[in-house]
């Protein structure tokens, strides 16, 4: 029997390697697990960054129950579940940071649905609050968002999965398993099921409705500050990549579902992503 060897790499190539894997990981020098160990502009932006994140927790609590069976209604609590635990966790990482969390709570959950932080939840809790829609159209109106938006949600927190904060980066590690694969693998079935009840144009129309706000939740390409999230360690993956992450793994079940993409996926209302 032959032993597989590898062919010896010249340590000029090695280090040539070594050189590009360091731009593309970021490696920080140091890791916090403690408030006190962070600096008082480290506070600012991760304060900053978990706000925005807390309300965005609390934002879906308009909906109606119109989950169409038992097991929906189950999945439908299992998530609300979920949501209230990455809210809880939220609160007690500003907590320990000296900030009184309970005012956004509040103001993300008594919010009107004109209000909301994102367009993409204005657009799926209007049709949650119409009356004008179907139980099916409600119903599916569901599917979509948890797919594009908790899948959006959860590769947003692969941004941070690397932070030299740990309690944020072990937040961020759960928040993309529960929304970047469990309750969006779950809207993706909704829209599946819809699908197979013949219910295929509807789901083709709120897809294609959904899919820009769902674009724009990730932000500018580039601006200084996600260079200064990045600087500083709170996140480690900029919105471009986190973007086309999302875009790949949406497209793959999307042509799965036979279900068409925009001719531009990258554009949003707020701004062209694909240059
Ligand atoms: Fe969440
Ligand atoms: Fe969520």
């Amino acid at each position: 029997m032959s032993a597989i060897i590898a062919d010896p790499v010249s340590a000029l190539a090695a280090h040539a390697q070594g050189a590009l894997a360091r731009q593309r990981v970021r490696v920080y020098p140091e890791f916090f697990t403690r408030p006190e160990q962070l600096s008082d502009e480290y506070r600012q932006y991760l304060i900053k960054v978990l706000t925005v994140q807390l309300a965005s927790e609390y934002q879906d609590r308009h909906r109606r129950p119109i989950a169409p069976s038992a097991d929906w209604i189950e999945d439908v609590g299992i998530q609300l579940r979920g949501e209230t635990e990455h809210g809880l966790g939220l609160v007690d990482i500003l907590r320990s940071l000296g900030v009184d969390p309970m005012p956004e709570v509040e103001r993300a959950q008594i919010a009107s649905p004109d209000a909301r932080l994102l367009d993409v939840f204005r657009k799926i809790i209007r049709y949650q609050v119409d009356d004008a829609a179907t139980t099916d159209e409600l119903w599916i109106s569901v599917g979509i968002g948890r797919w594009l938006v908790e899948r959006g949600g959860g590769y947003q927190s692969l941004a941070a999965v690397g932070s030299n904060y740990l309690p944020w980066a072990a937040w961020s590690a759960r928040n993309f398993k529960d929304e970047g694969f469990e309750h969006s693998n779950s809207g993706k079935l909704i829209a599946k099921a819809a699908i197979e009840k013949g219910h295929r144009k509807i789901v083709q129309e709120m897809f294609t409705e959904i899919w820009p706000y769902a674009v724009d939740m990730f932000g500018q390409n580039d601006s200084p500050n996600i260079r200064r999230f990045m600087e500083l360690g709170i996140k480690t993956v900029g919105n471009r990549e986190v973007r086309l992450a999302w875009l790949a793994h949406v497209r793959a079940e999307a042509k799965e579902l036979g279900v068409a993409l925009p001719a531009n996926p990258l554009k949003g209302h707020r701004g062209d992503y694909s240059a």
